[in-house]
């Protein structure tokens, strides 16, 4: 190709993409701002999923707007529209709960800000109200979840009795954690949750559902099913407390596998960690490099993710990120 062809091509190409970027209204040059809506501060996977985003928005040179809701929707969905009136390049949301987000979303749509949900899904019908979600598939590590109790009491007549510490009632990693579970384990009648209830995936909310559990099923307990790592660590303390022995009396089945959760498993009280990864911030800040330049993006974004049972936790915490 000669000089002059290759010059012409080039040209092309540059204004194919400034032609991209015009479409979607954001001059090339210009720094890109993200408003993100986060949970909130509820767990040490949370905190590092936050610290995550900010650096690496830090890193990509985008302009990063960030907002706490709490753990309360109203505040994730005020965070949104404050955002929209701010007009903001793009907006991502982890979302608290799964519905009611439409009439939020069709502001961010009609507004034209494209929307990218990242760590947990939303039930809408409507699926031109986000353009991608970057996350885990947590029906799968419920799955996990239960394949590990099937593996650990394969040769027990049972009754298995569970509790199960759910996560925030309404959530994605609730109610996926517990139906990955149960589609495991529904064929096995020696497999009984006899106990089921919210500690909003924190260490007090954990602590204090399992201290109600311990008084009220106490020795009958075979195995915890935390939704997280903070809520398996308040449970661990109470059933302590409680005068119980987890991991060796009651397994414990966790996850996140978080340093916290490898820690226990260390101390051998938790039996096996589920891995979630926290880490979604360098995949988020490409993701909306790529919708400003009007690149098309898949649908759906999952993070590879393992599951680490209490036997390598002393060799693998040393390469734990968060
Ligand atoms: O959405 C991910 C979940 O939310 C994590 O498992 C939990 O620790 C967090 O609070």
């Amino acid at each position: 190709m000669n000089h002059t062809r290759r010059l012409t091509l080039g040209a092309l190409v540059g204004s194919a993409l400034l032609f991209a970027a015009a479409i979607n209204g954001h001059a090339e040059d210009k720094k890109i701002t993200l408003g993100f809506a986060q949970v909130g501060a509820e767990s040490a996977w949370r905190t590092a999923n936050t610290v995550s985003v900010k650096q690496a928005a830090k890193d990509a040179g985008i302009n990063l707007k960030f907002s706490d809701a709490q753990q309360k929707q109203e505040n994730q969905i005020k965070a949104i529209r404050s955002y929209i009136a701010q007009k903001v390049d793009v907006i991502a949301f982890s979302p608290v709960v799964e519905s009611g987000w439409e009439p939020v979303l069709t502001e961010a749509k009609n507004a034209k800000i494209p929307v990218i949900l990242t760590d947990r899904n939303i039930d809408v019908k409507d699926q031109s109200l986000y353009v991608t979600m970057i996350g885990s598939d947590f029906l799968e590590e419920g799955r996990r979840g239960g394949r590990w109790l099937e593996e650990r009491y394969k040769n027990d007549k049972g009754p298995i009795n569970i509790v199960e510490l759910q996560g925030t009632v309404g959530s994605a990693p609730a109610n996926d954690r517990h139906a990955g579970l149960m589609e495991v384990i529904k064929n096995d009648p020696k497999f009984k949750i006899i106990a089921s209830q919210s500690g909003d995936f924190t260490l007090a909310g954990g602590k204090q559902v399992m201290e109600a559990f311990a008084k009220t099923y106490g020795k009958q307990i075979n195995v915890v099913y935390a939704h997280n790592d903070d809520m398996a660590l308040g449970a661990i303390q109470a059933m302590e407390e409680a005068g119980l022995k987890p991991g060796t009396d009651i397994s414990v089945v966790s996850f996140d596998a978080t340093k916290g959760g490898f820690e226990a498993m260390i101390a051998g009280k938790i039996n096996v960690d589920v891995e979630c990864s926290p880490l979604l911030g360098p995949q988020l800040m490409t993701a909306v490099k790529e919708v400003v330049a009007g690149k098309q993006l898949p649908k759906r974004i999952t993070t590879e993710e393992t599951v680490f049972p209490m036997s390598v936790a002393a060799q693998v915490l040393p390469q734990r990120k968060y």
